[in-house]
């Protein structure tokens, strides 16, 4: 059996390429050669199906949802799917999909489209969004990861610059869950399982848990509430695996905050010794030869 790996070409620090060695050695030590190759090296090209592609199955570590979809249509089996992955990286539009779901989440507000020659020339919307979420509100861009493009705003002049900063780029408005401040809990799931939970809290003041961001980690031993949460989610949005980040409510209930279709699961394994990539793989094993 042997599949590829798809990376990102343009994605270069040792961070991503770690966790891709991590899946490659995983795959070899169950017997399957994963090779690497980028979204560049299988540029998509239409109607003609590549004839370089010798593969049992892609798994698919990129956010290129469009060559996703496009080894998909050559009949390749793709983890996780193109679909799967673009709910995800799309934050307004994971929150879309799990909204009639019954899954707790913070009341969110998407941000009306706009064009990138134009931006926002009207911010009537700004302040019907400051009226009905409140100070502090959370402003995340859809597109994100690591708490990088997450924002907390204190009051109207800092929303509107920061609107203002993020152009025409999708954004989301949330509530700011003031019982989670500074503390969140990562669980790693893989096929219908919770293989892994952390805790994540900071402790120089900033709201986010991101370990990226300076947030500090420890095993977790997750409720059966959150486990659930979090399947479910996982369920509902159709993916193989993810890291499903929750948030903790007034009475330490489990809030979805966000799941992430190619979870960085080196903090996870360093917290708690289980390794994301062998579980991975013999999932998808246990797919391809059920
Ligand atoms: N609505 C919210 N209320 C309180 N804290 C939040 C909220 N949304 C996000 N956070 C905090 O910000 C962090 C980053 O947000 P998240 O949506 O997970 O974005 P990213 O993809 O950048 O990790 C979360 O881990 C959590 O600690
Ligand atoms: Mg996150």
């Amino acid at each position: 059996m042997n599949g590829i790996l798809v990376v990102n070409e343009f994605l270069h620090s040792n961070k991503f390429n770690e966790i891709h060695a991590w899946l490659v050695t995983a795959a070899k030590k169950q017997g399957i050669e994963l090779q690497v190759r980028t979204n560049a090296e299988l540029l998509i090209d239409i109607p003609i199906g590549r004839k370089d592609i010798n593969a049992d199955f892609i798994l698919f570590w990129d956010k290129d949802v469009k060559l996703a979809y496009y080894l998909e249509q050559l009949g390749y089996p793709v983890f996780n799917s193109s679909k799967a992955i673009g709910i995800c990286d799309d934050k307004a539009l994971t929150h879309l999909t799990l909204m009639n779901a019954g899954i707790p989440m913070p009341r969110t507000r998407i941000a009306p489209m706009t064009f990138d020659n134009i931006g926002y020339t009207n911010y009537d919307f700004l302040m019907e969004t400051a009226k009905s979420l409140g100070f502090p509100m959370v402003v995340k861009e859809s597109f994100g990861s690591f708490g990088q493009q997450v924002y907390l705003v204190s009051d109207y002049g800092e929303l509107a610059r920061r609107v203002s900063q993020c152009g025409a780029k999708p954004v989301i408005f949330q509530e700011f869950i003031r019982s989670s401040e500074g503390r969140d809990v990562r669980l790693q799931v893989v096929g219908d399982r919770v293989i892994a939970g952390m805790y994540r809290y900071s402790e120089n003041g900033d709201f986010r848990a991101n370990v990226t961001n300076g947030g500090r980690m420890k095993q977790y031993e997750p409720t059966p509430e959150q486990c659930g949460l979090a399947l479910q989610c996982c369920r509902e949005i159709g993916l193989d695996f993810a890291g499903v980040d929750l948030l903790f409510g007034g009475k330490e209930e489990p809030i979805l905050c966000e799941v992430n279709s190619n979870a960085h699961f080196k903090n996870i394994f360093d917290c708690t010794g289980v390794n994301a990539a062998d579980a991975i793989i013999s999932y998808i094993l246990m797919r391809l030869i059920p």
